[in-house]
Order: structure tokens, then sequence, then C-alpha cells
């Protein structure tokens, strides 16, 4: 039995800043992050987008299409999480009117929690094939404003699916992990921005990267060749780009074109979105699928990575027939409806979300019509609602 991922649904806010605006706003050469970054735009989460209501939002791409009443897991992964006890997984389970028998919490090693409640939901899966499992990664990259991380935030969520039988892409058995205590980008509990040493993570993540590929192709008897396409967590594009020309290096012509062209196809959301940290990988495969022409039963490797650090390495198949599960024109419309804001006006937006609204007050957003929002506390509990 094949079990894998079923749909995918990616979500982002209404907001972002060009990445030419924030290199003069911050006297850099604009060329430093379009080519030495590797990023175009990058979305901002005002203070009535949170994790909670971007992962609802994502799920509910693709929610009228699945059987609810299968639901038997919902995972939550994230690193911008809303409550020190309570699953963010709980309120999504409510708005998306799930069954009280699902099992429902919330995991987090940074970047690397959708890929740990994917496997998860997997395993779930291959032991109950008569039900579903559902995922969400969403997060906010924050590292503040005028920091040298400031170019690779970004916010947004994917959730998918995760299903016998599935449409989309079929997982295969095996993963490489590894895993070592270390300290490259982490978030204590009294800060709400991150702190990271950018420079050692790069290389922490790339090291990983060479660990765990090398000993997964070991493992399946495989060689790069036979790979039709590797996506990357991408914190930024150039990161991925990287690790992308350790695996092309040395190989026949055919093979390192055809990873570059892959490649490109799947940094397009991502260059764009900017970083959404859990949910990065995966909006990268989505990216792939949209633009990357892929026939069925093209072999994708997955690398995840998650500072602190953790990495895994797997592989999957694509299932034929499918584009028919996937609305690439769809996700161009979100990412062009959203409004540019100049840098002052990003600037305000963000430190405003950095503080609590005062409890009581009733937070309104200003997005589309239909989509779930952060309304702020009351009684101190968060209140979630719908744009109408
Ligand atoms: N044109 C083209 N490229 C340029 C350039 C220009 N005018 N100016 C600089 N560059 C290149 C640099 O050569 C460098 O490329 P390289 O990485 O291939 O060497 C790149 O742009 C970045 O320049 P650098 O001086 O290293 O940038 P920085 O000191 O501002 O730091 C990061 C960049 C990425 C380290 C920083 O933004 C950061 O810490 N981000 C967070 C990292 C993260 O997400 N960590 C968690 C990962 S899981």
């Amino acid at each position: 039995m094949q079990v894998g991922i079923d749909q995918i649904g990616l979500f982002t806010p209404d907001k972002y800043v060009d990445m030419v605006d924030l290199a003069n706003a911050r006297k850099q050469d604009p060329n430093k992050f379009l080519v030495g970054i590797g990023q175009r735009e990058m979305s901002v989460a005002d203070i009535t987008q949170d994790a909670v209501s971007m992962g609802i939002n994502a799920t509910l791409k693709f929610i009228d299409k699945i059987d609810k009443n299968k639901v038997g897991l919902l995972i939550f992964g994230t690193e911008s999480s809303i409550d020190q006890s309570k699953s963010a997984s709980l309120f999504v389970k409510t708005a998306l009117k799930l069954k009280p028998e699902v099992r429902t919490f919330e995991v987090k090693e940074a970047c690397f929690g959708l890929t740990a409640a994917l496997m998860m939901a997997r395993d779930f899966v291959r032991v109950h094939p008569e039900q579903t499992a559902i995922v969400i990664g969403s997060d906010i990259a924050r590292y503040g404003v005028n920091t040298a991380g400031e170019v690779t935030q970004g916010a947004g969520s994917v959730a998918m699916l995760i299903k016998a039988d599935p449409s989309i892409l079929a997982l295969n058995n095996g993963h490489s992990a590894y895993s070592e205590d270390i300290n490259d980008f982490w978030r204590p509990n009294y800060s709400r921005t991150a702190l990271v040493d950018g420079k050692y993570s790069t290389q922490v993540y790339l090291d990983f990267f060479k660990k765990t590929y090398t000993d997964y192709k070991k493992q399946k008897g495989l060689k790069t060749s036979d790979f039709d396409a590797i996506t990357y967590h991408l914190p930024f594009t150039k990161m991925g780009m990287k690790a992308n020309n350790i695996a092309i290096e040395g190989q026949d012509q055919a093979t390192m074109i055809k990873l570059e062209r892959s490649f490109a196809a799947a940094k397009q959301l991502s260059s764009r979105v900017g970083n959404i940290y859990t949910a990065s990988l995966y909006m990268s495969l989505l990216s792939l699928l949209e633009n990357g022409e892929l026939p069925a039963g093209s072999l994708i490797g997955l690398f995840s990575y998650g500072s602190g650090a953790m990495a895994e390495f797997y592989s999957g198949k694509l299932v034929e027939g499918y584009e028919k599960q996937i609305d690439p024109t769809a996700d161009q419309a979100m990412l062009d409806r959203r409004k540019k804001l100049t840098v002052k006006q990003y600037e305000d937006v963000f430190n405003t979300a950095l503080l609590d609204p005062e409890d009581g007050l009733e937070l309104t957003s200003d997005d589309e019509v239909g989509t779930w929002y952060f309304a702020g506390t009351k009684d101190h509990i968060r209140q979630y609602r719908v744009k109408e």
C-alpha cells in the first residue's frame, strides 16, 4: 500500500515588501538581496494573522474536497506558537469542524516540525489505512527590523492531507535522519524575534545535507542521476541553491541541467513569500509541482532541516494525474492580491504585530472576504473569525 500527500494548500497573508525597496532603505545593493540572498519579495503578517489563522486558511484550500469524517489525526508544526500549553491544532479543528474523535496536537523542532508531523501521519495511515491525517506547518519568520536576517523573513502556511493511495506524491519507504545539539538559530521564550548565527547555520545546513543525502543514496542504492528533482528547506533561496550545487557537483551535463531546472521551478514561490520556517520545504515542493512540468513517476528528493539541529532526507514519486490536484493560477492570484507596503509601513505593521493587543480589544482584518483572522483576546482567550 502506498501512503503519501493527497492534497496540499498554501496560504500567505495579504501584504508584502519588495526586496529592492528594502535594500534601498537599508543602503544595500539590491543585487545582494535579489541574487546574493535570492529573494524578490517577502510576505508580511499584520497583527490579525498568526500561526493558527494562517493554518486554517491553508487547510481551507482543500477541505471541501476531502471526507472530513475520515480525518483521524491532525498535527500542527510551528515555531510561532501562540500558547505554551494549548495546541494550535485545537483552534484549527474547531474552525474546520472536524469530528471530536480526531487525535490532535502540536509539534516543535524549528523548521523540521512539519516533516516530523508528516512522518507521524505517514506511519498513522499505514496502520489505519481507512483513516487520513491533516498536517499543517505555519509560521511567521521574524528576525527584526534592520537586522542581518531581516531580508530572510516571511509568513505563511502549508497544509497537507496524508492518505493511502495518494493523488500527488507517494512517499517511499526509508529515510536518513541526522541530529546534533547545536546553537545556530533559536528563539527564547522571552523574545518575539529569533536569534541566529546565520553563517554557522548555513554551514550546518550544508553539512547535514551532505550527511543525509549521501547516507540516503547508499541505503537505497540510488545515484544523483536517478532523481528528477531535489527540493530543499528554503529559509532563503540561495541556501537551497548551495545545497543543490553540492548535489550536482561532478555529475554529467544532463543531470546537472535537470536538477538546476527543477531547482529553479522549486524556488519560485519562496522567492516571493520568503521564509515560512516549518512549511518552507513544502512550499518549495508545491512550487516544483506548479512550475516544474514533471511527468508522473518522477522521483523527488526532499531535504528537511530544522535548526538546533535536525535534518532528514527522504523521497517520493509523483502520482499519475497530480496536476489536477494543484491550482497554480489560484496561488499566483493569492500572491498578486497582496498589497505592497512601503518600508515604513512594513516597519509599523511588523512592530505592531510584536505586541499583544489589549485584552477585550476586537481586531478587524482588511484581507479578503472568507479569510480567517485573529480577532484579539477575550478574557485572555484567543478569538478567530472569518472575514465577512
Ligand atoms: N550582488 C550579488 N551578491 C552579493 C552582493 C551583490 N551586490 N553583495 C553580497 N552578495 C552575496 C554575498 O557574496 C553572499 O553570498 P554567499 O553566501 O554565496 O557568500 C550573500 O550575498 C550574502 O551576503 P553576506 O554578506 O554573507 O550577508 P549577511 O552578512 O547580510 O548575512 C545571512 C546573510 C543569510 C547570513 C543573514 O541574512 C541571516 O542570518 N539570515 C538568517 C539565516 C537563517 O535563516 N538561518 C536559519 C536557517 S535554517
